[in-house]
């Protein structure tokens, strides 16, 4: 059995599964994952609810039993080096039950008792931002607060890699760009980030390479800035008919120029397009030409988003 957290040089991994698989009865929850996270990156899980993050993040965290499938996270195992391990990650739960009655500093204190190791009480509240609600009940704090809170205490043990269930779910905008600043000041010192998301602008502000989920699976994996070039063609043009009109020919919308691909969905077309100066004017000609209408149109830059709708022809967020 591997005892020791030194891997070869260049290759240290802080995380390494192979054929991980999680069932629920029929359901196949973790479809048979591979992943590798370097030492020092931020990666994401990227993809829809239900697509497996979190059953696949509570695996690798040594909180749920996998079915199938091998993890290593540093070289060690959940099944031999089990407290080696719990001081060395932090682990923010994607919905976290913090006691309401105690104050934001005893919430600390109580989770920096469970290390042996780790940073100080008013060095954790510095860097969440919350030295002046240290004396809050965390039944009066805020969504982002309290969030803040939750990182707070997976950070306490100054773990080498930290989980993050969808850190910034149910925030408004602020409250997530602070979070976000957390995570950079984290990794600057050093540490490794795991999160999932359904945002695809966090996956692509926050992480350095992205597996994107979907159904069990990871379906692509790279840096975002990879994944959106692999639609070969970086923007996307949106439009919607009015009621009752029918779309000219796919083959004919493909056809136009600079048009690398299409996805239709409800009402919803979407043309991946290299020129949009090209495509749209060909667009509106072909419209013309059929007698359709618009009731939309819009444009945008190539996003993760639409690597995920290029590969499942569905939405992230609306499942
Ligand atoms: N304890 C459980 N019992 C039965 N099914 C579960 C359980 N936990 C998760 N699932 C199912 O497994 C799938 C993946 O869930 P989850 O990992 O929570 O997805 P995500 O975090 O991507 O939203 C979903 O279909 C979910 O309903
Ligand atoms: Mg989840």
């Amino acid at each position: 059995m591997l005892e020791t957290t030194i891997a070869p040089p260049g290759v240290e991994s802080a995380v390494r599964c192979r054929g991980l698989v999680k069932r629920y009865g029929e359901l196949v929850a973790v479809d048979g994952i591979d992943l590798d996270v370097r030492v020092g990156e931020c990666f994401g899980l990227l993809g829809p609810n239900g697509a497996g993050k979190t059953t696949t993040v509570e695996i690798l965290e040594g909180l749920l039993e996998r079915d199938g499938g091998d993890v290593r996270l540093f070289g060690l195992s959940w099944d031999h080096d089990e407290r080696a391990l719990r001081e060395r990650i932090g682990i923010q739960l994607q919905e976290t039950q913090l006691p309401e009655k105690l104050t934001v500093e005893e919430t600390i204190r109580l989770f920096r008792s469970f290390f042996r190791r780790g940073r100080e009480v008013d060095e954790i509240l510095e860097a969440v931002q919350l030295t002046e609600k240290r004396k809050t009940w965390v039944s009066r704090l805020s969504g982002g607060q309290k969030q803040r809170l939750s990182v707070a205490c997976a950070l306490v043990g100054a773990p080498d890699l930290l989980f993050l269930d969808e850190p910034t779910t149910g925030l408004d905008p602020q409250s997530r760009r602070a979070l976000w600043e957390l995570v950079e000041a984290y990794r600057a010192g050093g540490g490794t980030v795991v999160l999932t998301t359904h945002y695809m602008e966090e996956a692509e502000r926050l992480c350095d390479r992205v597996g994107i989920m979907d159904r069990g699976r990871i379906i692509a994996l790279g840096s975002p800035q990879e994944l959106i070039a692999s639609l070969d063609a970086e923007h996307i043009i949106e439009f919607s008919l009015p009621e009752g009109a029918s779309l000219p020919p796919r083959e004919e919308l493909l056809a136009l120029a600079g048009v690398t691909a299409l996805h239709q969905r409800d009402g919803t077309v979407q043309l991946v397009v290299r020129e949009p100066h090209a495509a749209l004017p060909a667009l509106l000609d072909a419209l013309g030409r059929h007698g359709t209408g618009l009731a939309d149109l819009r444009t945008h830059h190539a996003t993760l988003e639409d690597v995920f709708v290029a590969h499942t022809g569905r939405q992230l967020r609306d499942g």
